[in-house]
């Protein structure tokens, strides 16, 4: 499959951003800890939401969908171990592991080893779980953990805040008698949306969305229902497409809370932005103006995930922007694909310097990750004449039915 973009229309009219992977994915890890049936709403259909349930199902859950609604009953979950192939699938099934944990008191993964996005270590992860009590192997690439009882008074010290290990730790903490705090905890919304599903069926998370969180264990958790929250890094790209194309989009459903730190680069290129309830109206000008500087920073600050398709909108804005990337060691190879489309931009280890051009034109590229997928698609959106853009099971894992959306407002692309 491929997307093929013919550039130049102006992107307007509204869209609704569905619900937020990176809630869905650890919500679902966490399911495995209801000894009942959860029900999540908003639950995207992405191809990182059908590994998931691969995986659930897997370990002995019956899971289906209707529509947006995922139906996970973990009444009785016969397995452990999650095999090779369905870890290599998705990078982030690594928050499987706590969750299985919780459950099982035994768990067996694969290594998750390096990724599209550099290496991508868990040590921060098995720290935290080693903290909690849980003797740990490693062998031939397989992560064993075990833990004999189920008592803990844990302090856990992140020294830098990783979300997933922040999830890693609140969910093998959440069965375990006895309190766990965890300190320098990521505070990203996404961690807020696992405590309030947890506790939402019983459990006692509090503190998440500050660096602080306390885990009081619970015996168990009960059969619940939850609603994920939308996604942050979705809405900031049809933003983005919007930007680059000079359009006018409303976009709807979404938490403007959330987005405080996404608007600040759009609103520096001349975009006009209008806040009510859950809908954003973003209005762009006719030439975009330069964004001097846009770092990284772990939440509230910009999001590393909004930073590819802001890189491709500043391509077409007037003058040099800058953009440090702080999170991921190497974050650019969607750069070099950009270039094909006649971008001009300069790295430097973690800094890249975009030099507005004049115009993109059409060209054949590859998307070499989600991220970065989405970005050759904002770019192409107004870029002269027609991009191919291949490899797009990236782009599938985090976006669902990008074309879809972009051509409900206005877009000429078309999946082939
Ligand atoms: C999550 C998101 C991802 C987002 C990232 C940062 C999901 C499914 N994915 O990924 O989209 O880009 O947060 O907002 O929610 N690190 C270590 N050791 C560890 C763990 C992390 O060194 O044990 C480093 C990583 O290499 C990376 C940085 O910490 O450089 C951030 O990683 P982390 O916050 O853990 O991101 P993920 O949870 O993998």
């Amino acid at each position: 499959m491929k997307i093929y973009v013919q550039g130049g229309n102006c992107l307007r009219g509204d869209a609704t951003v569905h619900g937020a992977k990176n809630s869905a994915l650890p919500i679902l890890a966490a399911t495995l800890l209801v000894e009942g049936q959860s029900v999540i709403h908003n639950c995207p259909k992405l191809t990182d939401v059908d590994v998931s349930l691969k995986i659930l199902t897997k370990l002995g859950c019956r899971c289906k969908r209707e529509e947006n609604t995922v139906i996970v009953d973990a009444t009785s979950v016969s397995c452990d171990s999650i095999p090779d192939e369905l870890m290599r699938e998705m990078r982030s099934s690594v928050v499987f592991l706590g969750a299985i944990l919780s459950r099982c008191k035994s768990a067996t993964v694969s290594s998750p080893g390096g990724c599209e996005l550099g290496p991508r270590p868990i040590d921060l992860h098995l720290k935290a779980l080693s903290t909690l009590g849980y003797t740990i192997n490693e062998n031939h690439g397989y992560i064993t953990c075990l833990k004999e009882d189920k008592t803990c008074a844990a302090v856990i010290n992140l020294p830098f805040a990783s979300v997933g290990a922040t999830e890693n730790a609140i969910l093998a903490s959440c069965l375990l008698s006895g309190k766990t705090i965890i300190h320098g905890a990521a505070r990203e919304p996404e961690i807020i949306d696992l405590a309030n599903f947890l506790n939402s069926a019983g459990g006692k998370v509090y503190g998440a969305g500050s660096d602080t969180i306390e885990v009081y264990g619970v015996n168990k958790l009960y059969s619940t229902e939850h609603t994920v929250i939308p996604d942050r890094i979705v809405a900031a790209t049809y933003l983005s497409a919007a930007a680059i194309t000079g359009g006018e989009v409303v976009l709807k459903g979404v938490n403007l809370s959330h987005l405080n730190s996404v608007l600040n680069p759009f609103r520096e290129s001349g975009c006009k932005t209008r806040l009510s309830g859950d809908t954003l109206k973003l209005v762009a000008p006719k030439k975009l103006l330069r964004v001097p500087l846009t770092k990284t920073v772990v939440y509230p600050g910009f999001p590393t995930d909004a930073g590819p398709c802001l890189v491709a909108m500043l391509t077409l804005a007037k003058g040099t922007s800058v953009f440090v990337e702080n999170i991921f060691e190497n974050r650019f190879k969607y750069i070099d694909e950009l270039k094909r489309l006649g971008a001009n931009i300069s790295i430097q280890n973690r800094v890249a310097v975009i030099e507005g051009v004049r115009s993109l034109s059409g060209a054949v590229v590859e998307a070499t990750d989600l991220r970065g997928g989405a970005a050759l698609v904002v770019a192409a959106l107004a870029a002269n004449g027609e991009t191919q853009i291949g490899s797009i099971h990236h782009i599938e894992r985090g976006y669902e039915d990008i074309s879809g959306v972009l051509w409900s407002l206005g877009a000429k692309i078309t999946k082939e």
